[in-house]
């Protein structure tokens, strides 16, 4: 058994609920086998067990490891592109970067590059958008296996407007598909997800060849986008004249249930948000991207007037990177600038859409929190000395002022150490 002495802050109950920030000075936090069996002052966590190993985290701060609900593993390199809208971006910057992973070299080469970029932001749990191509898909999931880090990702599906080589048919898809999840759904911390990657490139019957992967495979998850770009939602309507609107589309295949999360949502009707509420369906918020390709402000308030549940995305590479201080900071810029049709967002709120809403979001009731019974996924921010957020740190007046500060300056640099299921992650 190990106990790490720490300041420790987490969001076990839900600030959009009335839950409060919940902190430690001087917490004990007692781990065996990975997952979390005590937890409380450290005295007393260490009289309880005298013999387990101390570990002294107190040079920094301890969060949950944490989740990032959307993120695309072959845009690592594509991060960077300003100045367009979705569909120029996708068609000049991230289509002939995704190209590219047909090489299975390469996409092996990315894989590496993207789980780095993950873990030593301080994420430990991710919802990933794969490749187009199998074999680098199949990539992903070894490389996230070896390091360990939780990811559900899937072969990412198109049959139509997309360049070529990126387009398939919905019986390859299909056998690729299931191929991937017969060999990664459920393998230690990998589950499969059903991803088409949005209406406007996948024809009814390649979304209906999803649904069918998802009925043979008990358990699969299923992502995509939505709603993201009125040019986008425009186009998607002209091609499913049937459709109501955009969640219709998938929703008529029965795509839409508690193990969906969509991207954006940034335009939505009320209809489509009562569909969501009501079927438990999760939407993943990714602010920097939203703000990077001008696509609109996120309506959280609608959200959760709704009852819809939201959590947070980096969108990388639309998103400008891995890390979710980023992401905490620009939802809370956003909210600011909605003035009176904005939620107000507190440090607490950040991290709880970065941590325990994530890990909700993807049914993960094991992470989220660093509360007794989960697994210990955890990161210690530990600035340079004399930088801002060292300063800033040590001249703090309350928790969520510590807090507040670390989601305004915490980088990936300051992500001093990170433990998956009680195992430390190098780098
Ligand atoms: N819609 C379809 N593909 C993408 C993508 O790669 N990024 C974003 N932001 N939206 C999309
Ligand atoms: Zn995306």
């Amino acid at each position: 058994m190990t106990i790490y002495r720490c300041r420790v802050l987490d969001t076990p109950d839900d600030p959009f609920t009335g839950g409060e920030l919940r902190s430690h000075d001087d917490a004990g936090i007692a781990v065996e086998a990975g997952v979390i069996v005590d937890r409380g002052a450290f005295r007393m966590v260490a009289e309880r067990h005298p013999d387990a190993e101390i570990v002294d985290l107190r040079d920094g701060v301890l969060l949950p490891g944490m989740v990032d609900t959307h993120v695309h593993y072959p845009q690592i390199r594509a991060i960077g592109g300003l100045g367009m809208p979705l569909l120029d971006w996708l068609d000049q910057c991230a289509l002939p970067e995704e190209c590219k992973l047909a090489d299975a070299e390469y996409a092996r080469t990315v894989a590496r590059e993207f789980v780095t970029g993950l873990t030593t932001a301080g994420t430990t749990t991710a919802l990933v958008f794969g490749s187009h191509f199998a074999d680098a898909v199949d990539a992903l999931f070894a490389e996230a296996d070896r390091v360990g880090v939780r990811v559900t990702a899937g072969l990412v599906t198109s049959d139509r407007n997309l360049p070529e080589p990126l387009l398939s048919t919905p019986a390859r898809t299909y056998d690729e598909g299931r191929k991937l999840a017969e060999r990664w759904h459920g393998h230690r911390r990998l589950r499969y997800a059903v991803t088409p990657r949005f209406s406007y490139s996948t024809s009814p019957a390649m979304l209906e060849s999803g649904a069918a992967l998802a009925a043979d495979v008990p358990g699969l998850w299923f992502t995509s986008h939505i709603n993201e770009n009125p040019a986008e939602i425009a186009a998607v309507i002209d091609q499913f004249p049937g459709s109501a609107n955009y969640l219709d589309t998938y929703h008529r295949h029965g795509l839409i249930h508690e193990r969906s999360v969509l991207a954006h949502n940034l335009h939505p009707t009320d209809t489509e948000l009562a569909l969501m509420a009501s079927t438990g369906a999760a939407v993943a918020h990714c602010p920097t991207s939203n703000s990077a390709l001008a696509s609109g402000s996120f309506p959280l308030r609608r959200h959760l007037d709704h009852g819809v549940a939201v959590a947070l995305g980096t969108d990388v590479g639309a998103g400008s990177g891995f890390s979710l201080f980023k992401e905490g900071l620009q939802a809370y810029f956003m909210q600011q600038l909605l003035q009176g049709d904005g939620v107000p967002l507190t440090a607490a709120h950040l991290l709880h859409l970065a941590t325990r809403a994530g890990a909700t979001a993807l049914g993960l009731d094991e992470v989220g929190d660093l509360s007794v019974g989960r697994q210990f996924d955890a990161v210690l921010v530990r600035p340079t000395a004399g930088h801002p957020l060292d300063v800033g740190l040590r001249h703090t007046d309350s928790a969520e002022n510590a807090l507040a500060k670390i989601f305004s300056l915490a980088t990936p640099a300051d992500v001093a150490r990170v433990w998956i299921g009680g195992d430390e992650v190098a780098g």
